[in-house]
């Protein structure tokens, strides 16, 4: 029986479909395996369905003799070799399109939660600090009727644009190159990236990490921005500079921020723990009930597809085979 390693406990009943057909194992413990701790449950595997967290490197797949798909619950694939995993003829594929709406309802959460002061204003009453409505407490900043700046207008991006429609927002965007669907689709105006950083009031990180991504915002950039603008992260952790986001938020250089991604996940840059001026969830995009149990079965599929002798549908590297 063809066995089938998964390092994280999975939501929904997918996995319980796998057991039907091959040998399951699940590491057990509700944290992300060490190097070693995922070596020595996919040594013998054919499949591993692996999260973001686990990197499936070299030296994983040279212990994985047997192995014919990786299968990652999760649309990035930064955590695996492609190149190598090709060149070994192993099958990689992830779980697209299916948690572009759920991350673009958790951006507005955070331009929300930050903008209106949500989690100060929590707390503030769950410690008995409320003791009357007064004119000047925890004043936010309107959102309606303002600009909101997408870096990265691909799908997830449209989608926060759509939401902003409601807000009766502006929307303007910088991409590598522009998208012209999108324009339509959500009325956006493309701009080059300073006009980005100078116009918008809130601007929303939807971006893949690549050369062109990574560290594109640090103290320069913030300083282009408006003193009373919010930047939100969806997209990848590394595209903030961290450390230089922690001293813009403090000295006021921008006012808020929401972030669901880091720099060195799951680290967070410890000069931002202490700020109020910033919301910071521990990657939760996609993390909805049915969205997540979907990416499970997407993840399943691609597994059973591969170890049936198929093509799997999420498939990201045809080359390999
Ligand atoms: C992904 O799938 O790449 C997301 O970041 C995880 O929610």
């Amino acid at each position: 029986m063809k066995k089938v390693f998964i390092t994280a406990n999975l939501p929904g009943n997918g996995v319980e479909l796998l057991k039907k057909d091959f040998h399951v194992e699940v590491f057990p413990e509700e944290r992300t395996p060490t190097e070693n701790e995922l070596i020595e449950g996919a040594k013998d595997a054919h499949a591993l369905i692996t999260m973001l967290s686990d990197r499936v490197d070299k030296t994983l797949i040279d212990s994985c003799p047997n192995l014919i798909v990786v299968s990652n619950c999760a649309v990035g694939t930064e955590n695996i070799d492609i190149p190598y995993a090709t060149k070994k003829g192993i099958f990689v594929t992830n779980t697209p399109g299916i948690l572009t709406e759920t991350t673009a309802d958790l951006a507005w959460a955070l331009v929300l939660s930050v903008s209106r002061r949500v989690l100060e204003g929590d707390s503030f009453v769950r410690r008995g600090k409320f003791i009357g409505w007064s004119p000047s407490l925890l004043m936010g900043l309107n959102i309606h009727g303002k600009t909101v700046g997408i870096y990265g207008m691909g799908r997830i991006g449209t989608a926060v644009g759509r939401r902003a429609r409601g807000f009766d927002m502006d929307i303007i965007y910088h991409n590598r190159s522009r998208n012209e669907e999108a324009e339509e689709m959500v009325k956006a105006r493309y701009v080059d990236f300073p006009t980005l950083l100078g116009e918008s009031d809130f601007l929303v990180i939807t971006a893949p990490l690549n050369e062109n991504t990574r560290g594109r915002f640090g103290t320069q950039e913030f300083r282009q921005m408006k003193r009373t603008s919010v930047i939100v992260n969806v997209g990848r952790g590394q595209i903030i500079k961290e450390r230089e986001l922690a001293i813009a938020l403090k000295e006021g250089i921008i006012w808020g921020a929401g972030l669901d991604v880091y720099e060195r996940e799951p680290i967070v840059h410890k000069g931002l723990l202490g700020l109020k001026n910033v919301v910071l969830l521990p990657h939760l995009g996609s993390a909805s009930q049915e969205t997540r149990e979907r990416m499970v079965e997407m993840a399943v599929e691609n597994v059973v597809m591969a170890l049936s002798g198929k093509t799997p549908r999420n498939l990201i590297n045809p080359s390999q085979s």
